[in-house]
């Protein structure tokens, strides 16, 4: 049986506007005190101003004034389980911290679990710009 947080990423899918990739993904945040915070890409015509899923749930969780994650869902219509894309490993790394769980899940259900230090090591931290140039 899927678990609450898989079965909030595969429907938060139907959320997205994704109008000119016709990719839909749907994410889903897990709080320490077992909160699920969902989200879905936003396209723009403006290309560039798209929002991936994945940063919508945990701007979503941040704002709700929750700080502490467990895990995030992430869903996508392919045939392998959906990783993150490489803004959100680093936002997931600043806001969630390299030890969050991170469940990938394809079209069919299938998932894959890793942490998220495996996905983004020696990730860029406030911290480094205290080495700054003056
Ligand atoms: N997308 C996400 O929502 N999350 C990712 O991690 C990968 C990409 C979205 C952005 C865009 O709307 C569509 O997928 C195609 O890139």
């Amino acid at each position: 049986m899927k678990s609450k947080l898989i079965q909030a990423a595969i429907d938060s899918k139907e959320k997205a506007y994704a109008p000119y990739s016709k990719f839909n993904v749907g994410a889903a945040l897990l709080t320490t005190d077992n909160e699920i915070f969902t989200g879905a890409n936003v396209e723009n015509a403006s290309y560039s101003l798209t929002m991936c899923a994945e940063r919508i749930a945990v701007y979503k969780a941040v704002v709700a004034g929750k700080k502490k994650y467990k895990s995030v869902a992430i869903a996508g219509n392919t045939d392998e389980p959906l990783a993150p894309c490489g803004a959100c490993r680093q936002v997931l790394a600043e806001l969630c911290g390299s030890d969050l769980d991170v469940i990938m899940i394809s079209r069919t259900g299938d998932t894959k679990k890793v942490k998220l230090n495996e996905l983004l090591p020696y990730s860029f931290k406030s911290i480094h710009l205290k080495n700054n140039n003056e």
